[in-house]
């Protein structure tokens, strides 16, 4: 089986479980606080190699505990880290995260070593995309090392998936580098320059990244479901009706989960399915990596789905 290559981002995530989010200039008292492995490309790895498909990941994190931490996490997963370096000149990335009592999130990140990702990260992704399926991208690395590593997987015949988070313009010439593109709503919004809230906007964005370039774009929109856009279909896949505990990842494990179907060959409407599923299970679990599914739990899920949640129908 082909693998999938993620090109991307660890952090340690500190987060603080508090009822609402504090106003500018308010002091809250939380619930509880813990540190968990994040970041969102060792996050689409860890959802990835939970669901068995061969996983590596190229990085970097500091020389210090946290490092060394989030690297015996991923290993644990099952995630090949050898194309993970280890920066002596700087600290590791983190994740400043609030949970709030819905499970929604906020979070601020410092990219540390993720941030010091360069041409010396993509010679080791070199060596791997040979027998990668897809690569998956996001863009808590610097953009430049992004639009290369597209660059080098487009050359060898190998499908890029990018994850455009956190939002930022993208350059024009990425985007028909991409086989597909992964943005949630704010994500779209920042890309297209309109609101995007319900089923029409987010095909209408949809059609703008395609136009672009993109083979498809697929707009997350959470509890309405996600939508995706060909240069010649449309298809809505509704979100699953689950108890929501945590956000965090969410869109993590759909992207991981989407990169496991797409290397298998699975059709895109099947392929998406199999990815909300993943999301919807990730929201039920507390944390970032933690929440991340097996293949069987997958696939009990689907044998047996929840309801789902109709409003982008
Ligand atoms: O997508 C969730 C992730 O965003 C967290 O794990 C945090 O590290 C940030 O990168």
């Amino acid at each position: 089986m082909k693998s999938v290559v993620v090109f991307g981002s660890l952090n340690m995530d500190l987060v603080t479980r508090c009822d609402r989010f504090p106003q500018p200039g308010e002091t809250l008292v939380g619930r509880d606080f813990t540190t968990v492995p994040g970041g969102k490309g060792a996050n689409q790895a860890v959802a990835a190699a939970r669901l068995g498909v061969p996983t590596d990941l190229i990085g970097r994190v500091g020389q210090d505990d946290m490092g060394r931490s989030l690297l015996a996490n991923l290993q644990q997963a099952g995630v090949g880290c050898q194309g993970v370096a280890v920066d002596r000149d700087s600290s590791s990335g983190v994740a400043a995260i609030a949970v709030d009592g819905r499970g929604e999130n906020q979070i601020v990140i410092v990219p540390g070593a993720n941030g010091r990702v360069d041409t010396t990260d993509l010679q080791r992704l070199a060596t791997y995309l040979p027998q990668a399926g897809v690569l998956l991208l996001q863009l808590e690395v610097p953009l430049p090392a992004v639009v290369s590593a597209a660059q080098m997987a487009r050359d060898l015949g190998v499908r890029v998936m990018l994850d455009p988070a956190p939002a930022q313009a993208l350059p024009a010439d990425l985007l028909p580098l991409l086989h597909c593109i992964t943005p949630n709503q704010v994500e779209a919004e920042q890309l297209v320059g309109f609101p995007v809230g319900d089923r029409a906007s987010a095909q209408r964005a949809g059609e703008v990244l395609v136009e672009r370039g993109v083979a498809i774009a697929i707009v997350k929109l959470g509890r309405q479901g996600a939508i995706a856009v060909t240069t010649d279909q449309v298809w809505v896949q509704p979100a699953f009706s689950v108890p929501v505990v945590d956000t965090v990842a969410a869109g993590d494990a759909f992207n991981g989960g989407l990169a496991t179907a797409m290397v298998q060959g699975l059709p895109l409407p099947e392929a998406l399915r199999w990815a909300t599923a993943i999301a919807a299970l990730s929201v039920a679990q507390p944390g970032a990596q933690p929440s991340m599914p097996t293949r069987s739990t997958v696939e009990a899920f689907l044998a047996d789905p929840p309801p789902t949640i109709q409003s982008l129908a």
